[in-house]
């Protein structure tokens, strides 16, 4: 399984012969824009975890591009889109499906989720995928929850996507203890530096997991790692 990150909390996952791309906010990323066309962006599937614009930006615009993309989201992210006309598959929390490149839970996230023009988007949501025999966790914009417990029974995680950015989501410090609770030891940062609110020390960050023996990765913006 292959993992890029397309900067904010824009995940490019490739596995099972699918390109399967994360809340995609590249056009409206100050530092991501100039690395990237959108247009040229290839995907199968367009996976989005709550409404806020910082995660759906570009969503018409790259299904537009890919005709045959299909939206993975909860119930009301779907239904907004389709209006449009653009294809998806409808979830909701607790719920697993047996996509073509592998299996995709949807879990809990403890945020907000609301489209730019006020329309309700449903509950914010985390997601586990497993394919080709390993399990990523994304966890979406949330803080610290309990409910993290609750992963592993879904999937033994090589690896948990966690927001690290504070302020709108979990801190260093509380995205740690995440890691504790969804037992997963490597963790990749996201959400964090884009705006001023989310600006982090990364230094200080890595030095917060280590000491709770974990492993925080921080990849410049357009790189990519394998699990
Ligand atoms: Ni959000
Ligand atoms: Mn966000």
């Amino acid at each position: 399984m292959k993992i890029s990150y397309l900067g904010h909390a824009t995940v490019l996952i490739e596995t099972g012969g699918k390109k399967i791309i994360v809340d995609p906010f590249i056009t409206g990323n100050p530092l991501a824009k100039d690395k990237f066309v959108l247009e040229q962006i290839e995907v199968d599937y367009i996976m989005i975890t709550h409404a806020h614009q910082d995660h759906v930006l570009d969503v018409e615009e790259l299904a537009e591009a890919n005709p045959q993309a299909r939206l993975i989201s909860n119930y009301e992210i779907i239904t907004y889109f389709s209006r449009d006309g653009i294809d998806g598959h409808p979830m909701n929390h607790g719920g697993s499906w047996d996509f073509d490149f592998g299996r995709v839970t949807m879990v809990n996230a403890w945020h907000s989720s609301s489209f730019a023009d006020g329309t309700y988007g449903g509950n914010p949501a985390g997601f586990v995928i497993e394919s080709e025999g390993k399990a990523i966790y994304i966890a979406g914009d949330t803080g610290l929850t309990l409910d993290m417990k609750l992963i592993p029974l879904f999937a033994k995680l090589d690896l948990a996507v966690l927001p690290i950015g504070d302020n709108f989501t979990m801190g260093p410090e509380s995205a740690a203890v995440a890691a504790d609770f969804v037992a997963c030891d490597k963790v990749l940062g996201y959400h964090y530096d884009t705006f001023d609110l989310i600006k982090i020390d990364h230094q200080k960050a890595k030095e917060t997991f280590a000491k709770a023996g974990k492993e925080l990765i921080l990849l410049p913006i357009g790189d990519s790692m394998e699990i």
